[in-house]
């Protein structure tokens, strides 16, 4: 057994908690939060021991993965600290604020002889894996679309819940806090982008200073092309879409189930894939708690593996770096009101 310790017991931590005690090869082993009161709940309904710091928490051994569940621009100091004290890491998404951070973390990660793995867990999705095995055995053709759409619905206190989430430089705006899994599965799925054109607004929270919504027109690599559609502003938030078009295929993941697999070349097994997922799954269209745990237990189910085995995680942090380039650069074109091209050649001028 693999022992974690969490850093911060906010809005996500019960989830990394209930995964933790539902697996066989990792165990919770501490938590630590700077707010004395969560900290406390925290270890009261999970029984585990509580730090005030992340140094204390670190000063024991049985922690040998820290989780990062602060605030999205607060993980990178986080991630630094357990480098240097020799721990394996598995950060919330987004990684970091930068791509200088993100190559910085991998840095220190690298030298300390330490993993590092991601918190994208839409990636484990039946679908999604059904998916991205048919891209590799060549189905769908030439692929010629890949989009997401996430028409979802947060309220407006939902906003006030702590400063953070109304911050855009925390990375609180729809972009990167809530469309984040799906810009990620994007590039998982279709690879790279080489243009991105944006546009961001702010439909419905008007007390809050960030978008809550964003439109953006994409150029694959590949020459394919895509639309990211993600919003919290459309009640009462509806499930997400992801959409892939090919020559010889059609496939579109709604929430975490199939809705279409149609491809020339039926299989047998084509009956079953199109059976993935259920509509009774909650993926976060309603509300930012409104997710089950068993995506995020096979993320830390494979971390312990990976800790075991010394190889790199299933979603490593270098996996995740072109789903942040991708979101600045959306940030920068809506900014500019013009296309940008990636590789993104000033990131300082995003935030
Ligand atoms: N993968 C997912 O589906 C998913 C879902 C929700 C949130 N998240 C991510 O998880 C992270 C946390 O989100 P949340 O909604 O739980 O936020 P939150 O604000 O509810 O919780 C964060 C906690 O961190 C604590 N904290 C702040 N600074 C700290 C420090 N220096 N040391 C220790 N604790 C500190 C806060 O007191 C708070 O309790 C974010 O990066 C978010 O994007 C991911």
């Amino acid at each position: 057994m693999i022992g974690f310790g969490l850093l911060g017991t906010g809005l996500v931590a019960p989830f990394h908690a209930r995964a933790l005690q539902a697996s066989s090869r990792a165990k919770l082993a501490g938590a630590s939060d700077v707010d004395a009161a969560r900290l406390d709940k925290f270890t009261g309904d999970f029984g585990c021991p509580g730090y005030a710091t992340l140094a204390a928490m670190l000063g024991n051994p049985a922690v040998q993965v820290v989780n990062i569940l602060t605030p999205n621009h607060l993980h990178y100091e986080a991630v630094l600290a357990c480098a240097r004290a020799g721990r394996h890491v598995l950060v919330e998404k987004p990684p970091a604020m930068s791509l200088r951070e993100v190559d910085a973390m991998a840095e220190a990660c690298r030298e300390a002889g330490v993993q590092i793995g991601v918190v994208l867990q839409c990636r484990v999705r039946k679908p999604i894996q059904a998916m991205r095995r048919a891209i590799e055995e060549g189905r769908f053709g030439r692929l010629l679309h890949a989009d997401a759409y996430m028409k979802w619905f947060r309220t407006a206190e939902y906003y006030r819940l702590d400063a953070w989430r109304s911050l855009r430089r925390a990375g609180a705006g729809v972009t990167v806090q809530q469309a984040f899994h799906y810009i990620d599965l994007l590039q998982y799925l279709a690879g790279p982008v080489s243009r991105v054109d944006a546009r961001m607004s702010n439909l419905a929270h008007p007390g809050v200073e960030l978008e809550d919504t964003a439109l953006a027109f994409v150029r694959y690599r590949s020459g394919a092309q895509g639309v990211v559609q993600a919003s919290t502003a459309l009640w009462p938030g509806t499930d997400i879409r992801i959409e892939l078009n090919g020559e010889n295929g059609t496939a579109i993941m709604v929430g975490e189930r199939m809705e279409t697999w149609k491809f020339r070349d039926e299989r047998p097994e084509d009956a079953e894939v199109r059976s993935y997922g259920s509509a009774a799954v909650a993926t976060g269209a309603t509300g930012p708690a409104d997710f089950a745990f068993q995506d995020h237990q096979a993320l830390i189910d494979d971390m312990a593996e990976a800790v075991t085995a010394g190889r790199e995680p299933m979603i490593p942090l270098s996996s995740a770096r072109h789903t942040l380039e991708w979101a600045l650069a959306m940030y920068q074109s809506a900014k500019d009101q013009a296309p940008v091209e990636l590789p993104l050649r000033d990131e300082a001028a995003v935030w």
